[in-house]
């Protein structure tokens, strides 16, 4: 098979960050400012925002943010347009990192996606969400499950030492359509493995217990095909060395479009995991990825 781990990706995503004097505060509130942003394909970007003082959160959870709507035609008032997003950088970051798809007519995506470093949006630091290491029991091997922007809170986890003191190993798998919109989380990986922060805080070769498996359905890459279909198939667990997922052993969690996680559900219920919470922590969790 290809080797994954060495898989390079061709990178021509485009990046504009605010000098620090663009980063001022608004009188609006829970407005943050937006430092960076970089567009990976033509329907997914990401950005960086400043991080409230006050905001704690677990790796893995969401925040609603947003832009101040059109104004009301009769009224002229202006209502936020909010949704939610998983918070795509670790819990000690400094700063706040999102990832999106851009939807031509969807309300919110149609105008976020045209933001600039020095602009404004809207963040409400209140975070919550099922994919937190809590709501998991205990194991050996942690299997992250994405489609598309679904990488979003994995990007979080994978950036947390605790996901690699939890576990043995930790195999995260991400299908989209083509091998651009892998970008965002294949250069992730590679930064991941040459960070010396995280190997400070975590301990030299922690990244080897880090597995990745990108798959494509519609462009050719060295792996195609559904990791639904490739988990029926047995092929996933050919790749990679590893039994298919048991209660005893294995954790996962799942974030993508609705479809994929109910197909992933089954297949989970099928191996007999059962599906945890924060208030009762079980061997899966699932969260949709935001669609606007
Ligand atoms: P496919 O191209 O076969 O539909 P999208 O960009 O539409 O959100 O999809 C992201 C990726 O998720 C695509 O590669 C898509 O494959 C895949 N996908 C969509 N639905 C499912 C599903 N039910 N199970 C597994 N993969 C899915």
């Amino acid at each position: 098979m290809a080797k994954m781990n060495e898989m390079t990706q061709v990178i021509d995503a485009q990046t504009n960050t605010a000098p620090a004097s663009a980063r001022a505060k608004s009188a609006l509130p829970d407005a943050q400012t937006v430092t960076q942003v970089t567009h990976w394909t033509d329907r997914l970007f990401s950005f960086r925002v400043t991080r409230p003082a006050s905001l704690r959160f677990r790796s893995g959870e969401f925040v609603m943010i947003g832009l101040m709507g059109d104004p009301d035609p009769k009224t002229g008032k202006q209502k936020p347009l909010l949704r939610a997003y998983s918070i795509a950088s670790p819990s000690w970051d400094d700063e706040l990192e999102f990832y999106s798809i851009k939807v031509e007519d969807g309300p919110l995506t149609s105008k976020l996606q045209h933001i600039q470093p020095g602009d404004q949006i809207i963040l409400r630091p209140k975070p919550v969400g099922t994919l937190v290491h809590d709501a998991l029991l205990p194991g050996k091997r942690l299997w992250l499950f994405a489609t598309g922007t679904g990488f979003a809170p994995f990007a979080s986890l994978l950036r947390d030492p605790q996901t690699y003191e939890d576990y043995d190993e930790v195999i995260v798998t991400h299908t989209c359509r083509t091998t651009g919109e892998l970008a965002y989380g294949a250069q992730l990986i590679d930064s991941i493995r040459q960070d010396e922060i995280l190997e400070e805080l975590i301990g030299g070769g922690f990244a080897d217990k880090l597995r990745y498996y990108p798959t494509t359905t519609r462009e050719e890459s060295a792996k195609m095909g559904r990791i639904t279909d490739l988990m029926r198939s047995g092929e996933v667990y050919e790749d990679l060395g590893v039994p298919p997922l048991c209660p005893e052993t294995d954790r996962a969690m799942i974030c993508g479009n609705l479809s994929f996680n109910l197909d992933l559900k089954a297949l989970f219920e099928e191996y007999g995991l059962r599906e945890g919470a924060n208030s009762a922590p079980r061997e899966y969790v699932v969260e949709k990825a935001f669609l606007d």
